[in-house]
């Protein structure tokens, strides 16, 4: 894969040597395009030394080949890091002044930045504006992380560990990955993909190597007849971010769908469609007897019609009024955790309408203590957030009820934060 890496001027940049190192031991052709700014903190000398590959800040360097374009369009994956606020102002504006902003501009290809500031900086609300936008626009975010800064501050500006920048970068580029299952996707395009995947995996940490991992992505439908069903929202986003993000550090994963595209899945992830309840806890259930960990992300419905009529309900019959009389479904995750295995991991998800932080951390403890799973994600959904969206905000609790995480940010990122901070319980 061609990664341009983008560096500007922050002390951080010295972190983005061993980011852009990884990458090409990974094997991956790297170009680095350093604003001026960045080479007051690293020079020219290390980033050609570490990237194998000439490196300028300079627009007008190599102008006959049209060097900002030709970059731009030749990029598989652009990763800035760290991302100061005056670049993370210019791209979220479309200003190009430099040769990286030109760049980013011309290209197509996915953008990931870290950003990387002061806190004060990060918080001001001109930056959060203009992260919004470049999130809305599809840019990844990875961080920033809390703690020390620079100077004597503390707080939210440290740019993400490189390690971290490269696996949210590349799940994000498998997320991406082109369709192929059940789809006539060139075999060009498999190939490709197909070496996205190992790069990607190469690429990254492989701390889930060889663990066995089911998710469960999307939303059950119910039906009344044979062309009605009492459904829900949900995209699968949730739960595929999981499972893609599993899957590229090293997890076997399989994925249980329930109504949702898995085209965009990747390879190497072995995936069962199911549509109802009671299909989804056959699948769940098979899938888990040697799993290591199990997480629920799917939206399962509590109730299914008692009857399903085999001929379509018709108005003429039922008249102005429709009554249906629902049965209650079994609740899989609370099965699953009641008879989950020594040592497996079982993780649910809350989903919760409440607004108000302390209620909602109420009902996500009394849910915990009801499914009795390891830990619970509890994320607040409403018409506009949670479900179907690409961003999520989400509350890990513990078996004890206690916050052990708390994330936000697009599901990939949050995905990979869910897996950091259950997977180390895994023994
Ligand atoms: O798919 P997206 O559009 O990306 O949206 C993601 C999401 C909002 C669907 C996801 O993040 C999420 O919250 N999933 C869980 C939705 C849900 O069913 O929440 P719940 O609070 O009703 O259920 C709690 C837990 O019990 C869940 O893990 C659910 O899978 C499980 N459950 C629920 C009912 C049931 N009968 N059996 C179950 O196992």
């Amino acid at each position: 894969m061609t990664i341009v890496v983008g560096v500007t001027g922050g002390i951080a940049a010295y972190k983005t040597v061993s980011l852009v190192r990884g990458f090409v031991l990974a094997g991956h052709d790297v170009h680095v395009v350093p604003t001026e700014a960045a080479l007051r903190f690293v020079g020219t000398p290390t980033w050609e030394a570490v990237s194998r590959n000439p490196v300028t800040a300079d627009l007008y360097d190599g102008v006959d080949e049209v060097r900002h374009v030709a970059l731009g369009q030749k990029a598989d994956l652009i990763v800035i890091a760290p991302a100061t606020a005056n670049t993370i102002a210019k791209l979220a504006h479309g200003i190009a002044d430099d040769l990286l902003t030109n760049t980013v501009l011309a290209s197509k290809a996915p953008v990931v930045i870290a950003p990387a500031m002061h806190t004060g900086m990060w918080q001001a609300p001109a930056t959060q504006a203009n992260v919004r936008t470049l999130r809305e626009r599809g840019v990844v975010v990875v961080g920033p992380a809390s703690g020390q800064l620079t100077g004597s501050d503390s707080g939210p500006g440290r740019m993400e560990e490189p390690d971290d920048i490269a696996r949210a970068a590349l799940t994000h580029v498998l997320g991406q990955a082109p369709a192929t299952q059940g789809s006539a996707a060139p075999a060009s395009a498999a190939r490709s993909r197909r070496a996205r995947v190992d790069s990607a995996s190469a690429g990254t940490r492989l701390d889930l190597d060889g663990l066995r991992v089911v998710v469960t992505a999307g939303g059950t439908r119910e039906p009344f007849d044979p062309v009605r069903f009492m459904g829900n929202r949900s995209s699968g986003k949730q739960g595929m971010a999981i499972a893609a993000a599993a899957a590229a550090r090293g997890a076997v994963v399989t994925l249980i769908a329930a109504n949702v595209g898995t085209d965009a899945v990747p390879d190497g992830i072995a995936v069962e469609s199911v549509s109802t309840t009671l299909e989804l806890e056959k699948a769940v259930t098979d899938a888990a007897g040697d799993a290591d960990v199990v997480i629920m992300a799917a939206a399962v419905a509590d109730y299914r019609p008692a009857q399903v009529q085999q001929g379509k309900i018709k108005k003429e019959h039922t008249g102005d009024r429709l009554t249906v009389e629902f049965v209650v479904n079994p609740d899989i995750l609370a099965e699953l955790s009641a008879a989950r295995p020594e040592g497996q991991l079982v993780i649910g998800f809350a989903a919760e309408t409440e607004k108000d932080p302390a209620t909602l951390l109420e009902l996500g403890r009394s849910k915990i203590a009801r499914k009795g799973c390891d830990f619970l994600v509890v994320n607040n959904v409403g018409w506009n957030h949670g479900f179907a969206t690409d961003d999520n905000d989400v509350i890990v609790l513990n078996r004890a009820g206690d916050i052990v995480m708390e994330a936000s940010g697009t599901k990939l990122s949050v995905a990979d934060r869910i897996l950091d901070a259950t997977l180390s319980r895994v023994p």
